[in-house]
């Protein structure tokens, strides 16, 4: 397993969007307020690292399995316990993690995500997009996805990171984000765990995400006991990448108050 690792103390796990990879933490890595260490690890296939759920094994592929490999570098790195943080499909996997192993969760960032499992016609989606990549390739994808991945603002006022994104997705195998996306089509409903969280969580959105708008983030938030609820400015669905300027200050203070 790859991963990408900065700082040192409290362990924080950031788990990375659908379709991106590692590097989508570069902005958190290259700013690890003191008395934290980061890692950032792919998960399995992204960026070609690891065996994938490879043919015909890309319907195996699971959240679970995905946390299952975030346990097994913690176990690998001697990590006990650690905040676990997930951008959207990220979270899907701090769900799945939570659900296996929440013991070792010291706290939650839960960005841009949903409890919900996919809508019949989302998973009808899903399968279209998994057909569409492994004929055409991540650029198709890329082309689809990139509107829906950044906010307005950001396609308006950076161009270069609608380019930076566009070649994170393009770095990633076509197989590894068919698996994906079949595993976010049967991933389960996880709103009953909410009232069941007990360590501190924090859940982020942007208020310009279209992919999972700021009402449904702000739902979860009142499911969740000891969570509190952050809104980035002008930043959509990646909002750990669309943040600059003064915005940075905001979004850094979201991502280490629990
Ligand atoms: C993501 O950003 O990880 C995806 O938008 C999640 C999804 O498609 O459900």
């Amino acid at each position: 397993m790859r991963y990408l690792e900065a700082g040192s103390g409290r362990p924080m796990l950031l788990l990375h969007a659908f379709p991106l990879s590692a590097e989508q933490w570069l902005p958190q890595l290259s700013r690890v307020p003191s008395g934290w260490r980061i890692i950032a690890p792919d998960l399995r296939g992204f960026r070609g690292t690891g065996p994938a759920f490879d043919d015909p094994g890309v319907e195996g592929a699971t959240m679970e399995a995905y946390a299952s490999d975030v346990l097994a570098l913690m176990d690998h790195l001697d990590v006990e316990r650690a905040v676990i943080g997930g951008l959207s499909m990220g979270g899907y996997v701090a769900f799945a993690l939570l659900g296996l192993a929440a013991s070792r969760v010291a706290g939650l960032i839960l960005a841009n995500t949903r409890a919900s499992a996919d809508s019949p016609e989302g998973r009808v989606n899903r399968d279209r997009m998994a057909a569409l990549v492994l004929k055409e390739g991540p650029a198709a994808l890329a082309r689809e996805m990139l509107p829906k991945l950044l906010g307005e603002t950001t396609r308006r006022e950076q161009p270069d990171l609608v380019h930076v994104i566009d070649h994170l997705i393009r770095l990633n195998a076509a197989e590894a984000l068919a698996a994906a996306l079949l595993a976010m089509r049967d991933r389960p409903d996880s709103t009953p765990m909410l009232p069941t969280i007990a360590c501190p969580t924090t859940v982020i959105t942007g208020d310009e995400d279209t992919a999972v708008p700021p009402a449904e983030s702000e739902a979860m938030h009142r499911l969740i006991p000891q969570s509190h609820f952050v809104v980035l400015p002008k930043v959509g669905h990646l909002s750990n990448l669309e943040p600059r300027g003064d915005l940075w200050k905001n979004a850094a203070t979201a991502w280490i108050s629990i």
